[in-house]
């Protein structure tokens, strides 16, 4: 099943509390990401509609642009309407791409607008506007966030985070169209995106991938019973996403469906491969401390981050063949 992730989305409502609050996702009906189209929403707290929405590609009440789109029909009650402008080539801000290497990027703690805007209007009086954003610092940069314990903030996830493909095109299988890619994003762009909580179901193979040759790994990604893709690159995206941002990040190693079943060793071998990817950026509890008596959940970021560590593993210890000190 498709599951989209969640967005921040912070309203900009000075005056305008009447008008109805609009903003944009990405709608899931393309086989790339680039081929997909911009969904406008209003949800359901619209109660006074605008006379029509344009969707625009600079902010339009700081630059007089004219609109991509322009949708006047709003009466449908679903709450969105699927534009008809693609995404195009998705590009984030210098030093947020997962391929700009050796770019220190800049940072936004109040999340960056990507140019997807979309404004609402009465005639010419403009009454809201509202853009696609990338939160890469949200955690980082707000000290009452820091010092809040994780069970009271508000934690974006996604379910099988990693099972995405990024072109479908020459796919055939319905099964993989509509079971096993969940999400439209890889895991960089969804932690580019806010997203701090990640869900895997792993699998253990040792034929290599079809998508993935170069990768010898044994452990993958897996997603209704496919493997989607090795989970080494997965967690070197991870770890230099948290390099970068000091984002806390939480991994939920949720099921093991594939190749462990009686297989206790290979949880140790999954041990040893987080060990040497991200051993060292893990918050590993050490009882005899004040933070380390603590359950993960009531633990600050502040806590987590203190020696920098940056990601909380949750593991099912109990399949472990013998125990494992931490986390
Ligand atoms: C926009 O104008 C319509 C009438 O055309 C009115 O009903 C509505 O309340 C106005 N919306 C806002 C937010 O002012
Ligand atoms: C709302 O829009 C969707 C497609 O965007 C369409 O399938 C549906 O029929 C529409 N509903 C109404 C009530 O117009
Ligand atoms: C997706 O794959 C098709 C067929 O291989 C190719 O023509 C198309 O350019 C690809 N699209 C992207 C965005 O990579
Ligand atoms: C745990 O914390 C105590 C007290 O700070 C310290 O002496 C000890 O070395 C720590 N143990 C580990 C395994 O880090």
């Amino acid at each position: 099943m498709y599951l989209s992730f969640l967005l921040i989305i912070c309203y900009t409502l000075p005056s305008l509390l009447r008008a109805c609050p609009i903003y944009l996702t990405i709608s899931l009906d393309g086989k790339t990401l680039q081929d997909s189209h911009i969904e406008v929403n209003w949800g359901p707290e619209c109660h006074e509609y605008p006379e029509w929405i344009g969707i625009f590609n600079e902010d339009p009440s700081t630059a007089y642009v004219p609109p991509e789109a322009r949708i006047t029909d709003i009466t449908n009650s679903s709450g969105k309407i699927v534009s008809d402008v693609k995404i195009g080539k998705l590009r984030f801000p210098q030093g947020w791409n997962n391929y700009d290497e050796n770019v220190v990027p800049i940072e936004y703690p109040k999340g960056k607008c990507l140019p997807y805007y979309v404004a609402s209007f009465n005639g010419t009086e403009l009454l809201t506007v509202e853009c696609l954003k990338i939160q890469p610092n949200w955690m980082s940069k707000l000290d009452h966030i820091a010092q809040m314990p994780l069970k009271e903030l508000f934690i974006p996830g996604t379910h099988a985070s990693a099972a995405y493909v990024a072109n479908l095109t020459k796919t055939k299988s319905v099964l993989i169209k509509d079971y096993v890619v969940a999400q439209q994003f890889d895991v960089w762009s969804q932690l580019v995106f806010g997203i701090r909580y990640l869900d895997f179901s792993i699998g253990y193979d040792k034929i290599d991938d079809v998508y993935d040759s170069n990768n010898a790994d044994n452990f993958y990604i897996v997603n209704e019973n496919k493997l989607v893709r090795p989970l080494r690159s997965v967690l070197r995206d991870i770890k230099r996403f948290v390099q970068l941002s000091h984002e806390v990040v939480i991994l939920d190693f949720s099921s093991f469906p594939i190749g462990f079943y009686k297989h206790p060793e290979r949880h140790s071998g999954l041990n040893h491969l987080l060990r040497e990817e991200v051993g060292d950026i893990v918050y590993i509890r050490n009882t005899s401390t004040q933070e380390g008596s603590k359950q993960c959940d009531e633990l600050t970021i502040e806590e987590i981050r203190k020696d920098n560590k940056y990601l909380i593993i949750l593991y099912p210890v109990q399949e472990l063949p013998y125990p494992e000190s931490g986390d």
